[in-house]
């Protein structure tokens, strides 16, 4: 098929890649924020940053939930004594038969005063093995299941985006190198993203590759719509033809 010229489009074309380039540039910022807003308190500091990305895939393995509740916030609840005993059994893996003998003890002194659905105050029930035993899992971060959801949405998703992107963007003047490099890496970018997602389930180091990729994706989507917008309004047409696009 033969490209296009910006500079040949009627006007209603140009209305309809303009206001597609924007909903698609409005819609990469929606994206960011809602990551940042999703994700930065996941190492509970605030600000986004590598050990965020770490902990969704990966996990906070150092710990349980409930570990970290009785060293912190829930720490005025609990003797030393008992938050040793406490830590020990989840060292152990939490097994319910040492649960009633010793656990349930410790947490019916304070804690079931404010933990049972009874108290009103809509928090995480204690009052069974159940209740507890969510918190005091190893955090591994996103399950298998929800990766694999993601990853399939993001791939179908994304590809078809870049792909009307892209073919807005060829029809630009540009160094043809540079052109290829632009279509070519936003769709590498998203393969080595999801691809990694999986590597830092297995290994947080790869958190890096997860935001090098992001990155790389935003700079070639921003490249794309920016040099589109403006070769469209104010590219004009050569006095002599010019010879056909690569
Ligand atoms: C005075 C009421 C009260 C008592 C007593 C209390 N808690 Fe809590 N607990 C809360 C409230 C409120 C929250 C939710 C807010 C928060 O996370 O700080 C909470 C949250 C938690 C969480 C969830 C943290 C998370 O990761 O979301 C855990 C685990 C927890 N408490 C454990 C305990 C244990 C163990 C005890 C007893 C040693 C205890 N709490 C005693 C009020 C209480």
């Amino acid at each position: 098929m033969s490209i296009h010229r910006y500079y040949t489009l009627t006007l209603s074309e140009k209305l309809l890649y303009t206001s597609f380039l924007l909903l698609v540039g409005l819609g990469y910022l929606m994206a960011t924020a809602y990551l940042y807003v999703t994700h930065e308190m996941n190492d509970t500091k605030p600000g986004l940053s590598v050990e965020d990305v770490a902990n969704s895939y990966y996990g906070n393995r150092s710990g349980t939930r409930l570990e970290a509740a009785i060293r912190g916030p829930m720490s005025g609840f609990i003797s030393d004594d008992d938050r040793e005993s406490m830590v020990a059994w989840l060292k152990d893996g939490a097994e319910e038969e040492h649960y009633e003998p010793n656990i349930k003890p410790i947490l019916t002194k304070t804690c079931l005063n404010c933990h049972v659905a009874s108290s009103g105050m809509n928090l995480p029930d204690f009052s069974t093995y159940q209740g507890i035993h969510k918190f005091a899992e190893v955090d591994t971060g996103m399950s298998m299941a929800s990766l694999l959801k993601l990853s399939h949405i993001h791939l179908f998703g994304i590809s078809i985006l870049l792909f009307v992107l892209g073919f807005i963007f060829i029809q630009c003047e540009i160094n043809v190198h540079f052109k290829r490099f632009l279509v070519v890496s936003p769709m590498l970018a998203v393969f080595v993203d999801v691809a990694s997602w999986f590597l830092t389930k297995w290994d947080s180091h790869y958190a890096m590759v997860v935001i090098a990729a992001g990155a790389v994706l935003g700079f070639s989507m921003a490249a794309q719509i920016l040099i589109s917008l403006y070769q469209i309004w104010f590219l004009k047409a050569p006095a002599t033809p010019a010879p056909p696009l690569k």
